[in-house]
């Protein structure tokens, strides 16, 4: 019973580029069980054209599977979603109609690799205006950052938390990713890790990275980033 909390996983089958079964979604749940996840938070992506999801799709699939989810060898799951941060998802975010994350205080979003989106630090401002505080998955896989960290700053003084993704610290995205993880880790830029894991494969990249992760930073600051932070960021208690 390690007590960690995944807020980024695409176990739900068949809506986006995670699980392609519902049996594949149930093994993966029960792999990030037993890498000590005892609350697996599935965060499916609202990415129009390419993941066309509105919230009730989204629901639905959720629902259909958590029949399946009983007994000990499963975590606690709830459902929020990766919200695509353009000119669509955006104004969905604003009027209601997303799935931030439960309790409603925080909202996972993420961006193309290439480039920030334009009058990012006034949106988050906006967001932050609502009392909803942006959750920015793996910073450390955008290419602006590879080159200077400090494009976060505005996004950070906008209220952002940084979500790590924990195989990011195994290579699993290649050198450049690891290496700015690495750097985001040291500076203490994190708030969070999280899984990512979008298929059973994934996972086993997901322990190797929570290893590194304790190596990296000692498994006080793991622990935290693993549990005690993401349990504040849902609970509105994360300090800005
Ligand atoms: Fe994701």
């Amino acid at each position: 019973m390690r007590g960690f909390l995944d807020l980024h996983s695409h176990w739900v089958a068949g809506i986006d580029d995670g699980a392609h079964t519902p049996d594949e979604g149930v093994a993966m749940l029960r792999a990030l069980k037993l890498a000590g996840f005892d609350t697996v938070v599935a965060t499916p992506h609202m990415r129009p054209p390419m993941f066309p999801n509105t919230s009730d799709d989204l629901v639905r699939a959720y629902d259909a599977m958590l029949p399946a989810l009983t007994g000990p060898d499963f975590p606690a799951t709830a459902l929020s979603s990766e919200h695509f941060f353009d000119d669509i998802v955006f104004p969905r975010i604003l009027a209601g109609q997303a799935l931030p994350y439960p309790g409603g205080k925080a909202v996972l979003v993420e961006f193309s690799y290439d480039a920030f989106p334009a009058r990012i630090a006034d949106r988050f401002f906006d967001l932050a205006q609502r009392r909803l505080r942006p959750v920015l998955a793996h910073p450390e896989r955008y290419r602006p950052v590879w080159d200077d960290a400090a494009v976060l700053e505005p996004l950070l003084d906008g209220g952002a938390v940084l979500l790590l993704d924990l195989a990011a610290l195994v290579g699993k995205y290649g050198r450049a990713t690891q290496k700015a993880a690495e750097r985001l880790l040291e500076q203490g830029m994190y708030d969070a890790a999280c899984s990512d894991a979008h298929h059973l494969d994934d996972v086993a990249d997901v322990a190797r990275g929570i290893e590194r992760l304790e190596k990296l930073c000692g498994r006080e600051e793991a622990e935290f980033l693993l549990g005690d932070g993401p349990r504040a960021i849902l609970d509105g208690t994360l300090p800005q």
